[in-house]
């Protein structure tokens, strides 16, 4: 345990180290690069005598790193898990999507945003097979921060399937199931089907998983659908929504939850409706316009 002695030991070790190394970043050709790396150097060695690290400590560290490293593929992103289970995808997302009247909250991306998606017309459903859940029409609009509708703005939308994965981890998917793209139409309006989304655990058979675990922290995501919007002139929306009443809305493995995306289907039949209006961000609301990627 770190004792007050031991913060007073080391809290100030070798504090010429720390200038040393920040003073050697002076002919930088990158001045955003330097400041971040200025920063970063103070807070990690801050961080370094803090928590007294041992030798053993940071080549664990340094052997939990690398073998993230050589977990990554062109379908695996583990710096992309641990960046969302310590919460920094979150608030880097936070950063760069100012919240405001009329404009929907953002959340995380993830890792199973595949890019170009086949476009489907309005109330065309997203399944390219049956699914063992129950059948969902999502409807509503795209607006401005004013309530104006958005015409022909991009929906892109993907969720897991019944069995917990999307069709990019599961072979038994035929790709492209259970994702799609739409426009909304001479209202703003956009309307499809699908199924009720489950909740699922992200991937934790790597370092992700073993340090989730070792947090005493569950990997699991509440249900949701994920929603990226995009038109011209106005900030890309990345964002999910959750369905009430999941066990997982308030200990969310990534932090995604924001109350104003936690929505209540309505039942009709032996399905459900889901109606939700988004709101979008001109461009200019923001310092920095998020690309999807
Ligand atoms: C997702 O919702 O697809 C997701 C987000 C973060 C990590 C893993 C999965
Ligand atoms: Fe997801």
């Amino acid at each position: 345990m770190i004792t007050a002695k031991h913060a007073e030991q080391h809290g100030k070790a070798f504090p010429e180290l720390t200038e040393d190394v920040i003073a050697r970043m002076k002919d930088a050709p990158e001045p955003r690069l330097r400041e971040v790396m200025t920063l970063l150097i103070r807070h990690l060695h801050a961080f370094v005598r803090e928590a007294a690290l041992t030798q053993d400590e940071w080549f664990n560290a340094v052997q939990f790193l690398t073998r993230a490293g050589q977990m990554c593929s062109s379908d695996r992103q583990e710096f992309i898990l641990l960046s969302d289970i310590l919460g920094v995808s979150m608030l880097v997302d936070a950063i760069g999507n100012a919240a405001g009247h009329g404009i929907t909250d953002s959340t995380v991306l993830g890792p199973f945003y595949t890019g170009p998606q086949r476009e489907l017309g309005k109330g065309e459903t997203i399944l390219l097979r049956d699914e063992n859940s129950e059948p969902l029409v999502m409807r509503g609009r795209v607006c401005d921060a004013d309530g104006a509708p958005v015409v022909g703005a991009k929906i892109e939308v993907w969720q897991t399937s019944s069995n917990q994965l999307y069709d990019v981890q599961d072979p038994n998917q035929p790709r492209g199931h259970l994702r799609a793209t739409f426009r909304t139409d001479a209202h703003g309006d956009y309307e499809f089907r699908s199924v009720m989304p489950v909740s699922y655990p992200i991937p934790d058979d790597g370092p992700a998983g073993q340090l989730l675990q070792q947090m005493g922290r569950h990997p699991f995501r509440p249900a949701h659908i994920h929603f990226m919007i995009s038109a011209p002139g106005y900030r890309t929306l990345v964002t999910h929504l959750f369905v009430a009443g999941d066990k997982y809305l308030a200990s969310d493995a990534v932090f995604g939850v924001k109350p104003s995306l936690v929505v209540t289907p309505e039942r009709h039949g032996d399905g459900h409706t889901i109606t939700y209006d988004f709101g979008l961000a001109t461009s200019d609301d923001s310092q920095r316009t998020r690309q999807p990627g």
